[in-house]
């Protein structure tokens, strides 16, 4: 068994220092093992230009992750989120980390790009991967690639048991539609949504509409909240109940799967 945490929160536009504070104050909360944080949970979301962006991303080796993975020793826990990711090419992707053992034990750069992200950033390179922590299996996917099946379905051929999902949803279907990702792989998906509002100077005006969550590879909501409370909750999970895709004696999920009819398909790795 595992205990995920996962935090609701309203991060502040530009105020990478304030949001880095409420990340570290929320993990002294409530106890667990794995504490997941919205998409861009450093830095907040709205941005108005790329030089914006370019100003408020982060290198992967860069003060607060080095702070974050001397917090996961310290407390022998792990943390996921969201962070703008500056590279020494000079690309920013929308990334994700995933903080453990005092290391970076991953990095996912956000596959599919949501409205004005695709001005801001560069598409991920990635790709989809699935790395070991405390015996489990977990893999990452933020916000809008939720809308691709394949991402979710690319995370289960891997062996994901667990797919942690940062996100900052504007739109209201994901919550419900984690229903079917969560029961089609048979795998838990933890959502991460933010809440709030932000404005910007291309008079965007994005509500954030919560809802995060944690769904069981038979569909179950195991913990679900509201669209505006800001609150860390957390629920344990056996991970190896992902592990089971038999659905009765005929039919076993990712098995009987056939890619050489699929167009455009996932192909097994
Ligand atoms: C989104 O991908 N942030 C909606």
């Amino acid at each position: 068994m595992l205990t995920i945490a996962i935090a609701q929160t309203a991060p502040k536009l530009l105020d990478v220092e304030a949001n880095f504070e409420q990340v570290v104050n929320l993990t002294g909360r409530i106890a667990a093992d794995i504490y997941l944080f919205p998409e861009l949970c450093l830095s907040g979301y709205a941005f108005s230009s790329p030089e914006e962006v370019h100003g408020w991303a982060l290198h992967q080796d860069n003060p607060y992750s080095g702070r974050l993975m001397r917090l996961t020793e310290e407390r022998e826990i792990a943390l996921c989120g969201g962070y703008a990711e500056a590279t020494a090419d000079g690309a920013i992707y929308n990334s994700a980390f995933f903080i453990g053992n005092g290391k970076l034990l991953a990095n996912y750069r956000k596959t599919h790009l949501f409205y004005r992200e695709r001005q801001f950033f560069t598409p991920g390179n990635s790709g989809f991967s699935v790395v070991q922590y405390l015996g489990a299996r977990f893999g990452m996917m933020i916000c809008y690639d939720w809308i691709y099946p394949e991402a979710a379905r690319s995370l289960a051929l891997l062996g994901a048991q667990v797919i942690l999902h940062p996100a900052n949803l504007v739109l209201p279907y994901c919550q419900r539609a984690m229903f079917a990702r969560s029961v089609e792989n048979r795998v838990f998906i933890a959502t991460a949504n933010r809440v709030g509002r932000e404005t910007n100077a291309l008079s965007d005006d994005l509500l954030f509409t919560g809802g995060s969550q944690v769904v069981a590879p038979d569909g179950e909501y195991l913990l679900t909240f509201d669209d505006s409370e800001s609150a860390v909750r957390s629920i344990q999970i056996d991970p190896s109940a992902a592990d089971n895709k038999v659905l009765n004696s005929f039919n076993s999920l990712l098995e009987d799967r056939r890619p050489e009819l699929y167009v455009g398909g996932v192909q097994s790795p």
